[in-house]
């Protein structure tokens, strides 16, 4: 066991500051790794606040960040995949039981016995789990990935949750070229959609709050933009979709959305309000709609997103932070003013 510098919240109400946290040293199977790069998703901001206390709740001190990129430091004797010098990456699991149907199909994040990389029991020191925010972190080599070398690697950090959880519902859907599709909320997760329904050839349309960032979303790639809050410009868009990816932070009404949706439209929540969200059933029945969710993605399809980033130049378009500015990127979070994923230089937690 060894001692890393790290960022913590010591309690829902107290704002993020430089800790001390125990990190194992690698067994046979580990790769550790020197921390360069870790986005900042809402989720941590939920997290860290303890928003989730039904479904989740937080145990402190707790260091969020599962948007992990740095470089391999040493590795266990077991391992194949990765040697000192290489660069590697860590989203939001560092475990599963990897026996169960699900991690057999490939599809560990609905693992009941699942290891989340922040708040999870930790097996190897007990405790919970402490995630990116830190200088170095220790992961078993099945859940590290590969990160292609030709990504700008501040922007390729966010790929690892806002990415995959973006990429992964988009091809389950089936979005592809001929599909009308919406991307609702365009924070962290929302412009790597747009990123991804726009490679992937689809008619994208982007809803958004904020008219300031209508110039951003067509750059970003969508073919058109909403302001969700104008009925006019809802309205003229009822009942053409065939896929609504919901990624907003907090409550708000899905109705209006799923009245978009075409016959058999699928509208899927990424954004994970701690609120439940009231659902009007009729919009559903009517043209056979579905409203589904989707949860990060296994770690295989995490490594095909990573290389589907490669092969089309996608990254995350990113406000680089020194951690020391972690609380001021979380009440730029709570204003909808991101550009479009903080990512924090961990060179900066050398200074603390
Ligand atoms: N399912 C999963 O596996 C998974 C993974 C990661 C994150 N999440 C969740 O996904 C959500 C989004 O995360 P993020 O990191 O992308 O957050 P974010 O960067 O803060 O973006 C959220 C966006 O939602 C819109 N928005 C915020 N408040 C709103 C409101 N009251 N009404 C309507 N729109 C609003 C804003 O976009 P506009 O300005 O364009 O309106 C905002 O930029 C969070 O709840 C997070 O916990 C889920
Ligand atoms: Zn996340
Ligand atoms: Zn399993």
């Amino acid at each position: 066991m060894y001692n890393a510098k790290a960022y913590a919240a010591s309690s829902a109400t107290s704002p993020l500051a430089s800790h001390t946290i125990p990190r194992r040293d690698p067994t046979d199977s580990d790769v550790q790794i020197e921390i360069l790069y870790c986005g900042v998703c809402h989720s941590d901001l939920h997290q860290a606040r303890n928003e989730w206390s039904g479904v989740m709740p937080t145990v402190y001190p707790c260091v969020p960040g599962h948007e992990i990129v740095g470089r391999v430091t040493s590795v266990g004797s077991a391992v194949t995949r990765f040697k000192p010098g290489d660069l590697a990456a860590v989203g939001c699991m560092v475990d599963s039981d990897r026996t169960c149907p699900e991690c057999q199909a490939g599809l560990e994040q609905f693992c009941n016995n699942f290891i989340l990389t922040y708040n999870f029991p930790d097996k190897h020191l007990g405790g919970v789990t402490y995630g990116g925010y830190s200088e170095s972190i220790v992961v078993d080599e099945n859940f590290v990935l590969r990160v292609p070398t030709n990504l700008n690697l501040a922007g390729a950090a966010p790929l690892l949750c806002a990415g995959i959880t973006t990429y992964s519902p988009m091809r389950h859907w089936g979005v592809t070229k001929d599909k009308k599709v919406g991307v609702v909320g365009l924070g962290g997760l929302g412009h790597m959609g747009v990123k991804f329904a726009h490679a992937l050839g689809a008619h994208t349309v982007v809803f958004t709050t904020s008219p300031s960032k209508k110039d951003d979303a067509i750059r970003l790639g969508a073919d058109e933009v909403v302001i969700s809050k104008d009925a006019n410009q809802m309205a003229r868009h009822a009942g053409s979709f065939d896929f609504i990816l919901d990624a907003v932070a907090a409550e708000h009404d899905v109705n209006a959305y799923i009245n978009l949706l075409a016959r058999d439209g699928n509208l899927t929540m990424v954004g994970a309000p701690p609120q439940p969200l009231a659902v009007g059933v009729f919009g559903l029945l009517f043209r056979r709609r579905s409203f589904s969710g989707s949860c990060i993605g296994g770690i295989a399809e995490t490594q095909e997103m990573l290389d589907f980033c490669s092969d089309h130049n996608i990254v995350s378009d990113v406000e680089v932070i020194p951690i020391q500015k972690i609380n001021e990127a979380y009440e730029r979070l709570l204003k909808s003013d991101v550009k479009y994923r903080f990512s924090i230089d961990m060179a900066s937690l050398k200074t603390e």
